[in-house]
């Protein structure tokens, strides 16, 4: 297998997880929600034992834990939850490099009548605090920026962010699907109100997610998605699927444990991987904070090379591009686009995300057949400049 470096994409489950969801799979097969016999209450006895262990990893009570699909549901759950609770007209404020998960729940509450600004970031795709404060309007409910941009990386001031919301009573959500597990974050010092996270991002299982909602006074007002059952105290109604829950539940606790020791491994690894890449070739331009920024992530713009061809030629490790390859006519990186890179230079864009099972070996790797490519392509516009 060629060496897997797109952890920001998805993680390979940890195998410590896939031991622990099994049983769920097998013999544990209960309902979680029939709590009438023993199949049932095993289940619910697992599921209760996971949202205690995701509630650790981010330092607030179980009860503030609600299971979704993953992060894309939890952020329509908070910006449409909490926006359709809110009176008609009100005011939400997020960033020009949130994931589409973000940017487009805002784009339909738009359409539905909600008032939505959409501020700029700087060149390391990071927004403006000052910026922040200036958009509040009386009529401001919630304010969403990423807690970790999936691209460049950038961490967002969350603390900063939050500060000025709770001084002005505008509830804040957070994406965290690339922070989770990846970076501290304790709700019980941090003023943050609403935080998504999903379990495929810190090698737990795809389909499970949660949103974390703070509890107390004054009350977060959400409307549910859907209606049914009314499971997960009424805001996220259908059957727990209690694999899944058990592998996010075991995924957190492994982060709990690993993650600090994990982020210095994995920034020596980029560190590594980053002089190996710059000291072959000249024209790398690092996209994102240079400090602030997730351990894992290395995101670069190539100069002269063609970025279609760049992707194509890298077949021998797995890696991202600066565009959205889902569709047939990629489309350049939002992200990039508004941190101020031209088309050329962001389709031109490598990310690279280091894990959990990443070798130096594999790293050393990458650099030297990257800077390879790169040196052919080039070589390849300038017969006769190769070098
Ligand atoms: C920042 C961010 N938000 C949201 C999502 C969507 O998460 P999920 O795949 O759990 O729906 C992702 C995953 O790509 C992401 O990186």
């Amino acid at each position: 297998m060629i060496p897997y470096l797109d952890h920001h994409a998805t993680t390979p489950l940890d195998p410590q997880v896939l031991e622990a969801m099994m049983p769920y799979f097998t013999t544990a097969f209960g309902n979680a929600a029939s709590i009438n016999h023993a199949y049932g209450r095993a289940a619910a006895e697992a599921v209760e034992t996971a949202r205690g262990q995701v509630a650790a990893l981010v330092g607030v009570e179980p009860r503030c834990v609600v299971f979704t699909s993953g992060a894309t549901e939890a952020n329509n759950l908070a910006i449409k939850g909490v926006m359709r609770a809110a009176p008609a007209g009100s005011h939400i404020i997020t960033t020009a490099a949130e994931h589409r998960a973000v940017l487009d729940p805002a784009k339909r509450l738009k359409r539905a009548g909600c008032e939505v600004t959409v501020l700029p970031v700087d060149v390391h795709g990071v927004v403006d605090v000052g910026r922040i404060a200036e958009a509040l309007t009386p009529r401001t409910v919630l304010v969403s920026v990423m807690a970790a941009n999936n691209e460049v990386g950038s961490l967002s001031p969350l603390n900063e962010i939050g500060r000025v919301c709770r001084n002005r009573g505008v509830l804040f959500h957070t994406d965290a699907a690339q922070a989770l597990g990846r970076v501290p974050l304790d709700l019980s010092s941090m003023p943050i109100d609403l935080l998504s996270g999903s379990a495929h991002k810190l090698y737990g299982p795809k389909g499970i997610g949660c949103l974390i909602v703070r509890r107390g006074e004054p009350r977060i007002r959400i409307e549910p998605l859907f209606d049914g059952g009314g499971h997960e105290q009424h805001l996220r109604s259908g059957t727990l699927p209690v694999p899944l829950i058990v592998g996010f539940g075991c995924a957190c606790d492994i982060a709990t444990r690993e993650r600090d020791a994990e982020t210095v491994r994995l920034r020596e690894l980029r560190d590594r991987l980053w002089t190996g890449l710059t000291s072959r070739v000249g024209g790398l331009l690092l996209n994102g904070h240079p400090t602030e920024r997730l351990a894992g992530n290395l995101n670069f713009s190539v100069e002269g090379v063609d970025g279609e061809a760049l992707m194509t030629s890298l077949t021998e490790i797995a890696v991202s591009s600066g565009s959205a390859c889902t569709t047939a006519d990629p489309e350049p990186s939002h992200v990039l686009r508004a941190m101020g890179r031209s088309d050329r230079l962001t389709r031109a864009s490598l990310r690279l995300g280091i894990g959990r099972f990443n070798t130096q070996e594999e790293v050393d790797f990458a650099g030297s057949y990257v800077a390879a490519q790169i040196e052919r392509l080039r070589g390849m516009n300038h017969p006769g400049h190769s070098k």
